[in-house]
């Protein structure tokens, strides 16, 4: 797969300016290794320049450095962008959304709320085949539409890149249909955006009773068409008692492997099923969701090279307990990333803060860790590592100027509107207000 061939360049060409941005109290450029940062010792090493700046040029990092040498480098060409002493990072990289889809779940909400369960709501013909109902009958403006609604969201929030899968059409037109609108949302936003072919999510009403039939539709026309018509990087997988067995994941993973896409799999949410082990087999990018893998797993996911990507904002929100072993996994050596899940079943939320805070509070990540696993970690998961993910010369200008002074507050703040300046190859992409904040008392 080429690296990031569906990733438009105008993104990185937009600007032709130069800015310094000066008074960053603390930097955090995530300096390190041209690879994701692996366990205990590097996924707590930030890399953080106190009172730093840096030089962007043609929407890329040119300089990094202290304040007072940056200072030295501006000219009467060179416009000054002011963080007032507050925390610098680089913007997020959400691994794992499921973005486009029509209509919402606020029902099954209720339903969850009074005691049925995720699984036997999707039995009942609700859950992911509900939202597929509503986004087969949307056209693809109205997606469009839809899907530019949420990126705000995402963007408010300090969202500079996002995984987005298919998912909700199950049918070779309404998946092309997805992917085409995913493909526009980055025209449209000058969001980054890596599209993922999710075909295998559910399967769909029509092909109940011949599940055989929906496999060689994904691995025969889907998989094909898609490839041809370059609209996705990954392919996935919902591999689970509910969706599909490991024998039919394997299939498909194995003809996406061959036609060229890099693979991705939704693991082990409900059961320890042996996912993990296969995604481990097929030389996977990434195992998601993981709350119920065990040593063994963890292991594989370690001599394959696999990153796990954690969600715990889809166990928060599904109301369960059981969050994945993040601690087993960091203490491993393994290169832990963290995305929202963003969709309207289990996790109806777009803000990488609330999950870093989530990822703190129940996985007991380090603030440090959960940083880490939002953005260069994140990056190579989606095998971007060598354009952004970090602030280092070279790399994308994508950073987000925080109304914080110390980078903890990310995750300790839990679910308040902190909205940051978000840039993304050097532009300013929102206009957050400029509020000045307090001190923290010690760091
Ligand atoms: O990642 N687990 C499968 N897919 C989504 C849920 C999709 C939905 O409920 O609509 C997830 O949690
Ligand atoms: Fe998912």
């Amino acid at each position: 797969m080429s690296e990031i061939s569906l990733v438009h360049e105008h993104v990185a060409a937009s600007s032709t300016e130069r800015y310094a941005v000066l008074n960053c109290g603390q930097l955090v450029t995530l300096a390190g290794p041209a690879r994701a940062r692996r366990g205990v010792l590097e996924m707590r090493e930030l890399s953080i320049v106190e009172n730093g700046g840096m030089l962007i040029a043609n929407g890329l990092i040119q300089y990094v450095g202290f304040h007072a040498d940056i200072v030295r480098h501006v000219d009467r060409q060179t416009k000054v962008i002011d963080a007032r002493g507050c925390v610098v990072t680089p913007g997020f990289v959400d691994a794992h959304t499921h973005i486009a889809f029509a209509g919402t779940r606020a029902n099954e909400f209720e339903q969850r709320l009074a005691g049925s369960t995720y699984q036997e709501i999707a039995a009942a013909g609700g859950g992911i085949l509900s939202t597929v109902r509503h986004t087969r009958q949307a056209t693809e403006e109205t997606l469009l539409a839809t899907v530019q609604h949420y990126a705000e969201w995402f963007l408010r929030t300090g969202t500079t890149t996002l995984e987005a899968k298919s998912g909700y059409g199950l049918s070779l037109e309404s998946e092309l249909k997805i992917l085409r609108v995913l493909c526009a949302l980055q025209e449209t936003l000058a969001l980054r955006v890596v599209p993922t072919l999710l075909a295998a999510h559910a399967v769909p009403p029509e092909f109940r009773e011949n599940r055989t039939a929906y496999i060689a539709l994904v691995t025969n026309e889907i998989l094909p068409q898609v490839v041809a018509q370059h609209l996705a990087s990954y392919c996935d997988v919902f591999c689970d008692e509910y969706a599909f067995t490991l024998d039919e994941s394997r299939r498909i993973l194995t003809a996406a492997k061959q036609a060229g896409l890099g693979l991705r799999i939704h693991a082990e949410q409900f059961s320890a099923d042996g996912a993990v082990s296969m995604a481990a087999q097929l030389g996977a990018t990434t195992a998601d969701h993981l709350e119920c893998t065990d040593a063994r797993g963890i292991a594989a996911m370690r001599v394959a090279g696999v990153q796990p990507v954690l969600l715990p904002a889809s166990v928060f929100c599904l109301g369960r307990s059981r969050y994945p072993n993040a601690r087993a996994m960091i203490d491993t050596g393994l290169a832990t990333i963290l995305a929202t899940d963003f969709n309207p079943g289990s996790s109806p939320t777009t803000s990488m803060p609330f999950v870093m805070t989530l990822a703190c509070q129940q996985m007991k990540m380090l603030p440090s860790e959960a940083l880490v696993s939002t953005t260069i970690n994140a990056a190579y998961g989606l095998n971007m590592g060598n354009k952004i993910g970090s602030l280092e010369a070279g790399k994308a200008a994508d950073f987000l100027i925080h109304e914080f002074r110390d980078y903890r507050e990310l995750a300790y703040f839990a679910a308040v509107p902190n909205l940051p300046q978000v840039f993304i190859a050097g532009k300013l992409r929102n206009t957050a207000p400029q509020t000045t904040p307090t001190k923290s008392i010690a760091r």
